[in-house]
């Protein structure tokens, strides 16, 4: 899968660009402010329907104008592929595969599936639970997109409870229905966990594996799914059993707190580095090359389950990396489809290969 043209049209600090990509690597070069970074993230949002660093869709319209679009040509499963996204300013966003609507925002990365890797994913080590929850579970429905189903009917089964908890406190009444919210709870509960271990399962050798590749093998990472209803969970038939003895045991200090103190929305994804917590232990090199090789097996995990390469966006990644790791990386780039990366400069980057584009206030300035 690749992308070979892309227009924006207002968005971010775009007026009104088309650039081209080739095949294989593209590095996408300015200075600070220029453009880079939004150049990936109208790539991500043809693929995600979202952006990954702006809450408010409305943040991607450029200052004063009321829409932003965004159009690419690509190929996927090598059939041409056309993509218009419209991102308003009121809010949301509207996209076309092939002149045909999108009806779900979950189908959006059927025509063209990207992987980003930015700056922000180093919460993904030094971040708390939730960012860690979140990763598995996107990566859960890109696999399935049943399991975002399930994740949704999860979160509302437990809004719902804290709701009965909290009103437990001024109603007797309220107490009765929480049998029923429990065992919803643990039905949908073990189903989120179920999703979110077999992600692990096919998540961990990989990570390893390239974890290898990028830093080195002297130090080897660990990731550990950690839940706090169950200090081990020997099989996914074990999931319910456990699930339910821990919400009923903490049953009447949910009730005092007036909210579900333990379950799956508590989980942790623990990331060790040679023995020790890496969230802790780690430099921020470490911790970088764990981020970015846990994204690297996402990549390689949709690949597998799509029979096709995704996009790589790399914002900014290889500033942080040493040379060595810098260099392994860019190996590892070129094997692996589609890329499009950023730096401030083409200096000190292992690139003998590729397409430069450079970038100056919102207009490309040089494509070559
Ligand atoms: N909605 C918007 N309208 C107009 N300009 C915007 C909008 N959103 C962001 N910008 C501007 O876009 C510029 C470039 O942002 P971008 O994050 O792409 O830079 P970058 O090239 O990645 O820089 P860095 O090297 O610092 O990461 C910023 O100066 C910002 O003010
Ligand atoms: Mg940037």
């Amino acid at each position: 899968m690749e992308v070979v043209s892309v227009e924006l049209t207002d968005f971010r600090n775009y007026e009104q660009q088309t650039i081209g990509f080739q095949p294989g690597l593209n590095l996408v070069v300015g200075l600070n402010g220029q453009g880079k970074t939004n150049l990936l993230e109208a790539i991500h949002a043809l693929s995600v329907m979202g952006s990954h660093r702006a809450g408010q869709s409305a943040a991607l319209v450029r200052h004063g104008q009321e829409r932003a679009l965004v159009r690419a040509d690509g190929f996927s499963r090598s059939r041409p592929v056309h993509l218009d996204l419209e991102v308003k300013r009121s809010g949301g966003m509207r996209m076309l595969i092939n002149k045909v609507p999108l009806e779900r925002t979950r189908d959006a990365g059927t025509a063209l599936a990207t992987i980003l890797f930015s700056p922000e994913d180093l919460a993904l080590t030094k971040g708390g639970p939730e960012e860690r929850r979140r990763f598995l579970d996107q990566i859960a429905v890109r696999l399935r997109p049943l399991a975002g189903q399930q994740r949704h009917e999860f979160e509302r089964v437990l809004r719902q409870r804290n709701g009965v908890l909290k009103a437990a406190h001024s109603s007797a009444t309220a107490l009765a229905t929480l049998d029923t919210w429990d065992e919803q709870l643990v039905r949908t509960g073990a189903a989120v966990v179920q999703a979110r271990l077999d992600v692990l399962a096919r998540l961990r050798p990989t990570a390893e594996k390239r974890h290898a590749e990028v830093a080195g093998s002297d130090r080897v990472p660990g990731f550990a799914y950690l839940a706090g209803w169950a200090p081990e969970i020997p099989d996914y038939e074990s999931i319910p059993g456990l699930l339910e003895a821990a919400i009923k045991s903490s049953r009447s200090k949910d009730v005092e707190r007036g909210v579900t103190t333990s379950g799956p929305h508590r989980d942790d994804l623990e990331i060790m580095l040679a023995g020790v917590e890496a969230r802790t232990f780690a430099s921020q090199g470490e911790q970088r090359s764990l981020a970015l090789s846990l994204r690297l097996a996402e990549r390689d995990l949709v690949a597998e389950a799509r029979g096709e390469d995704p996009i790589l966006l790399l914002d900014d990644v290889f500033s942080e990396l040493d040379d060595t790791r810098r260099e392994k990386l860019a190996e590892l780039v070129f094997s692996s489809g589609q890329t499009v990366a950023t730096a401030t400069a083409t200096a000190g980057i292992p690139l003998d290969a590729g397409r430069v584009i450079a970038v100056d206030g919102g207009r490309v300035t040089r494509d070559a």
